[in-house]
């Protein structure tokens, strides 16, 4: 499923480095899907503010061209101290922005899909570790496709192509 008119995909990559491991395995998921990639590290998106001080910060902006452009969204992270990165958290708990000062947006989360892929070195919470993805999505009115693990920025092709195919599988099981 390359991005056709149809359905687009979205790797939404939240890691403090651009080019770590969880990049590298990022690279190698692109090579098989084409999927587009947003950086989260190219973005301005502060800390949730229960002032709304920052609304306009690129959170909104990014978010309203998410929900544009695409059906699914991929999220990406490495395992820092056995959850997502700083980076990612920060992002998704600006989806409270979504339920109170912009709504409009919040809505069209609706039925949009979500998978997550992680980079951790070996040690992490198992299926624990998707969780906070799950009942956000669930909480979201978004359907969880697919999750995989990957090991220090190692990932066999197989693996990312029966990522790619879950992902696909699922999300045709419920258009
Ligand atoms: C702050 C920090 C915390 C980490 N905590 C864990 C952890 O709890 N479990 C684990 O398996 N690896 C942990 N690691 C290792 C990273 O998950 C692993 O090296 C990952 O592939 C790094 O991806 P990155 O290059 O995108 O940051 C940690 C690394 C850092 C920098």
């Amino acid at each position: 499923m390359a991005n056709s008119e149809k359905t687009k995909t979205v790797i939404i990559l939240g890691s403090s480095r651009d080019t770590g491991n969880t990049s590298n395995v990022i690279n190698e998921l692109i090579k098989i899907t084409n999927w587009d990639l947003i950086n989260l590290n190219d973005y301005s998106i502060s800390n949730y503010d229960y002032e709304h001080s920052n609304i306009n910060d690129d959170f909104i902006n990014l978010m309203c061209r998410l929900v544009a452009n695409y059906d699914i969204l991929v999220f990406a992270t490495p395992v820092y101290w056995y959850s997502m990165s700083g980076v990612m958290k920060v992002f998704l708990d600006r989806f409270t922005d979504l339920l109170t000062v912009k709504k409009d947006i919040g809505r069209k989360l609706k039925g949009k899909n979500i998978a997550v892929i992680s980079s951790s070195a070996g040690d992490n919470l198992g299926n624990l570790f998707w969780i906070p993805f799950k009942k956000t999505a669930e909480y979201l009115g978004m359907n969880y496709l697919a999750d995989l693990h990957t090991i220090q920025g190692q990932i066999s092709e197989i693996d990312l192509s029966n990522f790619k195919h879950n992902i696909e599988k699922t999300y045709q099981s419920l258009v």
